[in-house]
């Protein structure tokens, strides 16, 4: 399906997001026809960029986009986008804006259709939305107006309810989108095929097979230059709170009736409000000092620019979560994020129960020395794919069980993606499908979850940290965490 005609309106779009993931997503669509003739992009930044903003955009395609000139197309596409320079508290900005896209409705056949992208630091979200509504552009005469809405929103349950009151005075919640790039990614979306495409895995996908479910967001990279922004934010509300969910949801939800919308987010609604308080015994704070990644000496997290050196922000975090549910009642989810670690991996690991009798020798008699429960792992980045791992005989006289993989790649089965998750849930948003955005009592639920732990956290400040080493695995007391259930996290 390809969207009505209309116009992106990127709100911040001097930043990095739009140059990096924005841009070059809208410009796959364009190469896959996904785009209508008519189609125009503008960028509103507060600073005066006029004929750079064009020339940094293709720049910013060529870079980040897999794609290079000889491709065809760029130039052509770039013609379609438009630079707004004005401050966002500035009334006078906003009537010009609004003259300039109906001045682009006029030239380019544009139908008053408008997605407004607020790639901006959260404390405009309400100033943008407030003015967009004062001047007219939420509810227009002629067309339609959507928003998309970049994390954070909010920073604890109460900031996200004021900040959804705000959104929902001016656009109805059918025009919010509210983005977790996560979504995008082909293989979280995978997650719902697997589960639901396949007839053989959902008979065992419950607490009668399955010991326990581990989810890892692993990065090697450290905070990039986002020193203020981090501080604030610390591990938990950046990615164990939307990203991570997300992907739990999607391990847990029940089959949804359709995949439509509403659908969709009430089964994962319903995973997250059946999910117990968490225990602050049930959680674990890290922050990483300085060590080698990939080979090369870092810095710790309390000497990157702009971060406090006495900095109580946590780099890491890990939890255990049980959902009390027919489904996982006494299945621990173990969850852990992090900068610094060893790699950079996501995945989710399932380990099932062993069986109920080991017939063959016994371990250790034989190569391998113990024998391995099976372990399904979903690897959502980087190597995407699926694998299975389970016991077989080692050939030889003896009947000896050594753990073997069957691995299914992305990679090696549909070729290598280029596309960075934005593509998907950009066209979504034009097509009017909320089905892998936020909803307002999504984000309120995880929210609920997660402020206890962050208020708890911000009463008995850390006294350990830095207490890890870049390059390792975090903290020991998350091996600690998941340890003292008998069970140790899978590091693939
Ligand atoms: C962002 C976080 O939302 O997700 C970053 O703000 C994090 O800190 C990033 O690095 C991870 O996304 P991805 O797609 O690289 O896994």
């Amino acid at each position: 399906r390809i969207p009505d005609p209309g116009i992106v309106v990127i709100f911040g779009a001097s930043g990095d997001l739009t140059k990096r993931k924005l841009l070059p997503a809208l410009f796959h669509l364009e190469q896959q026809g996904l785009l209508p003739a008519e189609f125009a992009i503008v960028g509103v930044a507060r600073r005066d960029l006029r004929h750079e903003f064009a020339a940094d955009m293709k720049d910013g395609i060529l870079k980040f986009g897999g794609v290079k000139e000889s491709d065809g197309g760029i130039d052509e596409f770039i013609d379609k986008v438009d630079y707004h320079a004005m401050n966002f508290d500035d009334d006078g900005g906003y009537t010009a804006l609004k003259a300039l896209l109906e001045k682009i409705d006029k030239e380019r056949g544009t139908e008053g259709n408008r997605l407004f992208y607020l790639a901006v630091a959260p404390e405009y979200f309400s100033d943008i939305i407030n003015r967009l509504g004062e001047h007219g552009m939420a509810h227009p005469e002629k067309g339609h107006a959507r928003v998309i809405i970049e994390k954070p929103f909010g920073h604890d349950l109460e900031s996200a309810k004021e900040l959804n009151d705000e959104v929902n005075k001016v656009f109805d919640e059918e025009q919010i989108f509210r983005i977790d790039h996560y979504l995008g990614k082909e293989t979280v979306q995978n997650v719902l095929v697997f589960r639901f495409a396949n007839g053989i895995f959902e008979p065992i996908w419950n607490r009668n097979l399955i010991d326990h479910v581990q989810i890892t967001a692993a990065e090697s990279i450290g905070i990039e230059g986002r020193g203020p922004f981090y501080e604030k934010a610390g591990a938990l509300r950046d990615v164990l709170q939307n990203h991570m969910m997300e992907v739990l949801s999607f391990v847990a939800m029940e089959p949804p009736v359709s995949f439509e919308a509403s659908a969709v987010r009430s089964e994962k609604l319903k995973v997250w409000r059946a999910i117990k308080p968490i225990s602050i015994d049930n959680t674990v704070r890290g922050q990483y000092a300085l060590g080698t990644v990939d080979g090369q000496q870092v810095q710790g997290y309390r000497e990157e620019d702009r971060v406090d050196p006495n900095s109580a922000t946590e780099t890491f975090g890990a939890l255990k979560l049980e959902i009390e549910n027919w489904r996982w009642a006494g299945v621990p989810f173990y969850l852990r994020a992090g900068k610094r670690l060893a790699k950079r991996v996501t995945e989710v690991m399932i380990q099932f129960r062993q069986p109920p009798q080991l017939l063959f020798d016994k371990p250790g008699s034989g190569p391998c020395n113990e024998i391995q429960p099976n372990v399904l792992v979903i690897r959502i980045q980087p190597d995407e794919g699926i694998s299975l791992r389970f016991g077989a005989k080692v050939p030889g006289p003896e009947t000896n069980v050594c753990p073997v993989v069957m691995d299914f790649q992305y990679a090696t089965a549909f070729g290598v993606n280029q596309q960075n998750g934005y593509e998907r849930l950009l066209l979504d948003a034009m097509l009017g499908d909320q089905t892998l955005f936020a909803h307002r009592d999504g984000v309120e639920a995880t929210w609920a979850l997660y402020t206890p732990v962050l208020e708890a956290w911000a009463k008995s400040k850390p006294r350990d940290f830095p207490n890890y080493t870049s390059g390792t695995w975090g903290p020991k007391a998350a091996d600690g965490l998941i340890g003292r259930d008998g069970r140790r996290w899978h590091n693939s």
